[in-house]
């Protein structure tokens, strides 16, 4: 993308802004520097580092659509018509379709995260951090790890201190993949994908599927701490293809979190004061100078929420228009965790009509 010569307009616009008396003028330099701002965001990935993150988009017509959403030339959100799949599990039919199964899985899903309520619960909140850590346990040059179920499919990664808590969504994974026969990777990242949009104001997502598995444990050091630094933190995740815009953006999956381990003496303690509503909350309250007494903040969390890279991400997300805002970016960003480690995109195929309309519908 060609963003040289844009960019460079546009400095030299914004620098006009300092001595501009009319106000309708300043204004539109303003938004004109909006749009800056949010190219320099996009810009953080570019077609040279899809060139190395994947062997074949430019062959495929899946490899196409993730290009464009990661270099946000296409929306990361898609509203779909209800959708039913053509047949139960196992007939020609269904298997004739791959959404098919996804659409069945979906259904279970939904019953499994959403509560009499309409809000997200704890399967919903585990389903979130499993895609989390199985995916996140990547960097770039690893040609192992990522999204590839191995947190499920080996029995040494799942007793590592960092996911702690995670054994029990871990065993409901394994029963559901048997009992639909699908891919241990693609589950645990539609899963995640699925929980995010059953909660209440939750994005339209986009999804994919036709991951490899693989049962290798993944390297150790690569799922963030939450006494880390926020330099300590952006690096962890711009080694993963991550920006330190997109880091913040997946952080806002704290808006639905609960903690049990840093603290045990307040397990159960929510991030947010609505963890059953996937809403910009979480910003405004990790941001507050006191915050209500029911909440626990994550020390990693507090660091962004200061940090000069990261923290005016924080105030878009918690100020006005911020739930549009976030919930497109966490679809851009969360897809792109969804595909850490997958170099292939040949067999992927877009199953977003499999989910179910988002929360807020
Ligand atoms: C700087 C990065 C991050 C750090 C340090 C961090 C740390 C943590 C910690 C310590 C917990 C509590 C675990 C427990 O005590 O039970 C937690 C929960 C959670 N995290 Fe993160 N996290 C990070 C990023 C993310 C990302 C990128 C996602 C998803 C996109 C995510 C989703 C969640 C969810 C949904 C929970 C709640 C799990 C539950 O209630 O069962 N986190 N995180």
């Amino acid at each position: 993308m060609k963003l040289s010569g844009v960019s460079t307009l546009l400095c030299a616009l914004s620098l006009v802004d300092g001595i501009t008396a009319h106000p309708e003028m300043s204004k539109t330099l303003r938004e004109i520097e909006e749009v800056a701002k949010t190219k320099r965001a996009e810009s953080f990935l570019d077609w040279k580092d899809l060139d190395e993150l994947f062997e074949d988009y430019e062959d495929f017509a899946s490899g196409w659509s993730i290009a464009n959403i990661l270099l946000r030339r296409e929306p990361a959100q898609k509203r779909t018509d209800e959708w039913s799949p053509p047949g139960p599990p196992g007939s020609p039919k269904c298997k004739a379709d791959t959404c098919c199964i996804w659409a069945h899985v979906s259904k279970t899903l939904t019953e499994l995260f959403v509560d009499g309520n309409g809000q997200c619960n704890d399967n919903a909140r585990s389903a979130v951090r499993f895609g989390f850590h199985d995916a996140g346990a990547w960097r770039k040059g690893l040609d192992f790890g990522g999204a590839d179920g191995s947190l499920v499919l080996s029995d040494v990664e799942i007793n590592r201190r960092e996911n702690s808590g995670l054994a029990g969504w871990r065993n409901k994974v394994k029963e559901l993949v048997k009992k639909f026969d699908v891919g241990v990777a693609d589950f645990v990242q539609f899963a995640a994908t699925h929980a995010a949009v059953s909660c209440p104001l939750g994005p339209h997502m986009r999804v994919f599927v036709g991951r490899p598995d693989s049962s290798r444990t993944a390297p150790e050091n690569l799922i963030p701490s939450p006494f880390g630094t926020a330099d300590e933190l952006i690096q962890l995740f711009q080694d993963k293809s991550i920006s330190p815009h997109d880091l913040v953006a997946l952080l806002g999956a704290h808006s639905t979190s609960k903690q049990r381990f840093v603290d045990p003496q307040r397990a159960g303690a929510p991030q947010d004061t609505t963890p059953g509503i996937w809403d910009v909350l979480y910003y405004k309250e990790t941001l507050q100078q006191n915050p209500p007494a029911q909440i626990f903040r994550f020390q990693s969390d507090i660091n962004l929420s200061k940090d000069r890279r990261t923290a005016e991400e924080f105030r878009d997300f918690a100020g006005r228009g911020g739930q549009e805002h976030w919930n497109e970016d966490y679809a851009k960003a969360y897809l792109r965790l969804s595909l850490l480690g997958v170099r292939k995109t040949r067999d992927l195929t877009e199953c977003t009509k499999a989910l179910p309309q988002s929360g807020d519908d």
